[in-house]
């Protein structure tokens, strides 16, 4: 198969338009069986439950080409758990977990000459996601569903890929105590972009949102968990009922004692103790580990010693590990790795 003539290595995180694509719909209390289409448009009412109340999630999950030239992705089975879980959240019907891992797999093979050949710094991001279809006007669930799967070859999510970033504290809160931070809701992401943005207009990379009910407590980004390192080389990583649990801090938590021999804390991370650490970082399919070098608090600065010119030393053995993990140089731990072709 021959690959699609594109410069991968200058590819940002941004959406280009693959071959296939899958769709099924949810109808009179059922799935049906699902295709691959050429139709990468949508076509639902104008009373949508996703266009009037927002009934929608996704997942974000990545397929990459191996040294020894497979295509595979990184725990798929995680991802199409978590949907379930945001479907059961927001009223919506689970696409059986055993067919949407099949679903990936026919859309990452339909589109193999799109997936970024090894060493290219490039990815195949795949976007599953699902939303109400059918017409609602009381606020209500929708009665009929779309699942989509699409894919786009993507590079680093910040520009400068593995350069330091730099953050600011938020004064927004990105989800409600006992709100939808846990699950993919597209509704959490639409509340964001306003921070986001406010964040870019001041010369911020990301935002740093604290738990909504304290302010005190370090929560996440808008699109990435936390990952800290003490100065004794501890591997600490916020727990909150209301952030989105990310597979990639999962696998880096197990990466970090297993593969590494480290320390992991997963408790909550009081912001006070944030000046106190050697190494941050964000962790997510997207940001992979992306280095945090500064973060701005309402005039303060807390630089991390590890500076803005380079991943930390921690940070950075995660990172290697992570990723030879997923591009096939090191051995996965049992059922990580899902081969495609
Ligand atoms: N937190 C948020 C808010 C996200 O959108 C994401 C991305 O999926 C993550 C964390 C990282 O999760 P994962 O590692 O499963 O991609
Ligand atoms: C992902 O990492 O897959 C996400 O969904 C994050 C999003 C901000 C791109």
């Amino acid at each position: 198969m021959e690959k699609k003539n594109i410069d991968w290595s200058s590819l940002g995180f941004g959406y280009v338009q693959t071959d296939k694509r899958f769709v099924s719909n949810f109808k009179n209390g059922a799935w049906d069986e699902g295709t691959l289409t050429d139709d990468a448009e949508v076509r639902i009412s104008e009373c949508a439950g996703v266009l009037q109340y927002s009934q929608s999630c996704f997942e974000g999950l990545k397929a990459y080409t191996t040294e020894d030239g497979h295509i595979v992705t990184f725990r798929p089975d995680l991802n199409a758990a978590r949907m379930k879980d945001s479907c059961e959240r927001l009223e919506m019907p689970v696409y059986p977990v055993d067919k949407w891992v099949d679903a990936i797999v026919s859309v990452v093979k339909a589109n193999a000459a799109w997936v970024p050949p090894y060493g290219s710094g490039a990815t195949l991001y795949i976007r599953p996601y699902m939303f109400g279809s059918s017409p609602v006007i009381g606020v209500k669930p929708a009665e009929e569903y779309q699942f989509r799967v699409f894919c786009t070859p993507v590079g680093p999510y910040f520009k400068g890929g593995a350069k330091p970033i730099t953050i600011r504290v938020s004064d927004f809160d990105r989800a409600a105590p006992r709100g939808t931070g846990h699950i993919k809701a597209g509704l959490n992401y639409a509340m964001s972009l306003y921070p986001i943005m406010d964040a870019h207009r001041n010369g911020f990379d990301e935002n740093m949102y604290l738990d909504p009910a304290t302010r005190t407590k370090v929560e996440e980004t808008g699109g990435a968990n936390f990952l800290f390192v003490t100065k004794d080389g501890t591997v600490v990583t916020p727990k909150s009922s209301s952030i989105l649990p990310s597979i990639t801090r999962r696998s880096l938590i197990y990466v970090a004692e297993h593969y590494l021999g480290l320390k992991v804390e997963e408790r909550e991370v009081f912001f006070e103790e944030v000046k106190d650490f050697a190494e941050c970082g964000l962790c997510g399919t997207a940001a992979v580990i992306s280095p945090v070098g500064k973060i701005y608090d309402h005039g303060k600065e807390i630089c991390l010693p590890s500076g803005m010119d380079e991943m930390g030393p921690v940070t950075k053995k995660l990172y290697e590990t992570l990723t030879g993990i997923q591009m096939g140089r090191l051995e996965a731990p049992e059922g990580w790795i899902k081969v495609i072709e």
